[in-house]
């Protein structure tokens, strides 16, 4: 059962948490991808007001500010503080991006930032979307690389040590607290970008941006805890030089734009 929280009534648009996003990344190849995102997306939206669907929005965005400041934006959030905490949508659904259902060619852009690892079924919210969509518009997808040296370890590791990574090494005190990340991970398949790559192709969607990039979790832990990510940059440049030539085990994340054709 869905409920709907309209928040158009709420005093601004705009707030600080839509840039939180992108400042709390620290410099380095995610950031860069991402301003890069946003220039895309910049350059191929169409002028004038948008309908934006945050699937699995949480309580902030990682998109640009102008353009958030001309769109009406709808979250679907599977929890209900997140929902509770989200303050740039106007409208914000608790439901499930997996079977939530919106009229066909409802939105401009469907944005879902580092949810598809957490979602069971990655294929039925990847329809939902397409079938949201408007012709011509965009979904824009970051998510981690399940081949890569974080994704592995998150992967195979018990969610109580993302817990701890996030409080000890992240330095984020209220991880795990209700409402606060990380959540549960699943990994599906179609997270593996040749995958994906492969589904968004049979199913009508050209792949306008793509690029792999070291996780941002390398440069954040150089800058807070320098030995644990000096280790951690020797494990990985170790597999690096096993590893057949060319593979990176540090790109931990990625960014595609699907346009709908
Ligand atoms: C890591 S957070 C990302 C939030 C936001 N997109 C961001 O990047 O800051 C993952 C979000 O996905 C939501 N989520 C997980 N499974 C979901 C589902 N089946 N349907 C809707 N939201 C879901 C979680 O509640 C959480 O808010």
């Amino acid at each position: 059962m869905s409920k709907s929280i309209d928040f158009a009534t709420a005093s601004g648009i705009q707030s600080p948490a839509q840039t939180q996003a992108l400042l709390d990344l620290v410099a380095g190849e995610a950031r860069d991808s991402l301003l890069a995102v946003h220039e895309t997306l910049r350059r191929e939206l169409p002028q004038g007001p948008l309908a934006i669907y945050e699937a699995g929005g949480g309580s902030s965005s990682f998109l640009p500010v102008d353009v958030l400041g001309r769109s009406h934006v709808t979250v679907v959030d599977i929890d209900e503080d997140q929902i509770r905490n989200n303050s740039y949508a106007q409208e914000a659904i608790l439901g499930d991006v997996q079977t939530y259902r919106f009229g066909e060619g409802t939105f401009d852009v469907v944005i879902c930032y580092n949810v598809i690892e957490h979602l069971p079924d990655v294929e039925a919210a990847l329809l939902n979307f397409l079938h949201a969509l408007k012709r011509g518009g965009m979904i824009l997808i970051g998510a981690p690389n399940p081949h890569s040296l974080s994704g592995v370890v998150t992967k195979y590791s018990p969610h109580w040590f993302h817990v701890w990574f996030y409080r000890h090494i992240r330095g984020i005190k209220t991880a795990g607290l209700p409402g606060e990340a990380p959540f549960p991970t699943f990994f599906h398949p179609l997270v593996t970008l040749s995958r994906l790559e492969t589904f968004t192709a049979a199913h009508g969607l050209e792949m306008i941006y793509r690029r792999e990039v070291e996780s941002p979790r390398y440069p954040e832990m150089r800058q807070r805890k320098p030995l644990f990510a000096a280790l951690v940059d020797a494990g990985a440049a170790l597999l690096n030089a096993v590893l057949p030539r060319g593979t990176d085990v540090r790109r931990g994340d990625y960014h595609v734009i699907l346009r709908k054709r």
